[in-house]
């Protein structure tokens, strides 16, 4: 196992308190010593330990991998009309899934492939070093399956999202359709996931459908997260703080209620900038949340619809200029933020005994994600312990 020692760390994002100020737990002049796939040491860059390699940051800042807890990457097709006709004043609709199932189905395993590996790359070129993926544009027990399966060959993290619209042949029967998702669909696709989600919106599953399927998926050891109050108010925030969902993804339309409930559990709220950014809609407040006291995470949604894009710089851009968020608060909802809401305590921050998943930006401080934005400002990257090339 070899050692690398990065230094002259201008400013050091380690999202531990105890390491160094503030909530991000900053860190100037700093070093970070990587010891196989983790992090061995953090701390003042004169003080660096000795490695086998060593990196000169040169007065660069140094923020954790982004991780990306919310995609839909197992997808074939484009949907670029469909944009055009939006940015031309039409309203995004859940229909707009269907376009992307009919070319999911119809594409080979190969295709899929490439296209999951060519979105995960995109990503890690921006920073993302763990990255969440769903099924959802298969709809038959056989093509969820597949999609899952292709998913856990790319992504960190893979979600069975079966319900994501009522399937095209079930247009006349959506019970039926959640009998196929709780049965044999679930049967299916419950070995090649981790969690389970429903697209609990008007125009694609109600209140009473998705707690049936998040349950049955629970039952079967999933871990509930949902699509939650995307287009409108509705009944998805309050289900995933019932059902203890890690992560109530979207949260653009919030009561008071909805936000009180989310502060008050241990669910996620995942704000999806690139989503509005693309539907032209309205931005989620994540100002409310983080002040009622929720935990905040910040996600692409990448997929063909609603959000075509793969860059966590971008969405933490867009959340501090539109959503009333801080750039500290931006880059911990990107990192730490993404962690919780994969429940995972090994990414997302830069201590002794977390993944060894480091971004260099070229740039003196994580500030410059947000006054900077749509300038590649990644540098170098380091996932488990390994130096990509970008
Ligand atoms: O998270 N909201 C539901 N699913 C995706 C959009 C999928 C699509 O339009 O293809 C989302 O925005
Ligand atoms: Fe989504």
């Amino acid at each position: 196992m070899s050692s690398s020692v990065i230094t002259r760390i201008g400013s050091l994002v380690t999202n531990d308190p105890a390491l160094g100020e503030g909530p991000l737990g900053l860190l100037e002049d700093a070093a970070v010593v990587i010891d196989g796939e983790h992090v061995a040491w953090v701390g003042p860059s004169a003080a660096a330990p000795a490695a086998d390699e060593s990196y000169d940051a040169a007065g660069r800042a140094v923020i954790p991998g982004f991780v990306d807890s919310h995609s839909h990457l197992v997808f074939a097709g484009d949907r670029t009309r469909e944009f055009n006709a939006r940015m031309s004043g039409q309203a995004y609709t859940a229909g707009g899934i269907r376009t992307t199932v009919a070319a999911t189905r119809a594409a080979s395993d190969d295709e899929l492939h490439a296209n999951v590996a060519r979105y995960v790359a995109e990503a890690l070129r921006q920073g993302t070093t763990t990255i969440e993926t769903k099924s959802g544009y298969g709809l038959t027990p056989h093509d969820e399956a597949r999609a899952l399966r292709i998913a856990g060959d790319h992504a960190d993290e893979v979600t069975f999202l079966g319900a994501h619209i009522v399937a095209p042949e079930y247009a006349d029967d959506p019970a039926g359709y959640v009998d196929l998702v709780t049965g044999p669909m679930l049967d299916a696709c419950a070995p090649y996931a981790r969690w389970v989600d429903v697209f609990c919106e008007r125009g694609a599953f109600d209140g009473d459908q998705a707690r049936a399927i998040l349950t049955a998926g629970a039952a079967r050891g999933l871990v509930p997260r949902v699509h939650a109050n995307q287009l409108g108010h509705g009944p998805g925030v309050q289900l995933a703080v019932e059902l203890d969902a890690a992560s109530a993804d979207h949260c653009t339309h919030l009561t008071d209620a909805d936000v009180d409930a989310l502060a008050g559990g241990r669910t996620v709220a995942t704000l999806l900038p690139g989503a509005e950014f693309s539907t032209r809609a309205v931005y989620p407040d994540a100002r409310r949340l983080i002040d009622a006291g929720a935990t905040v995470a910040l996600s692409t949604d990448c997929n063909p619809g609603s959000s075509f894009t793969s860059s966590m710089p971008f969405c933490v851009a867009v959340a501090v200029r539109d959503m009333r968020m801080t750039p500290d608060e931006a880059v911990r909802a990107a990192t730490l933020g993404g962690a919780l809401a994969l429940r995972r305590d090994d990414v997302g921050r830069l201590a002794p005994g977390a993944r060894a998943d480091v971004v260099v930006l070229d740039a003196p401080s994580h500030v410059h994600l947000a006054y900077r934005p749509g300038v590649p400002l990644v540098s170098a990257v380091w996932r488990r312990g390994v130096r990509e090339s970008i």
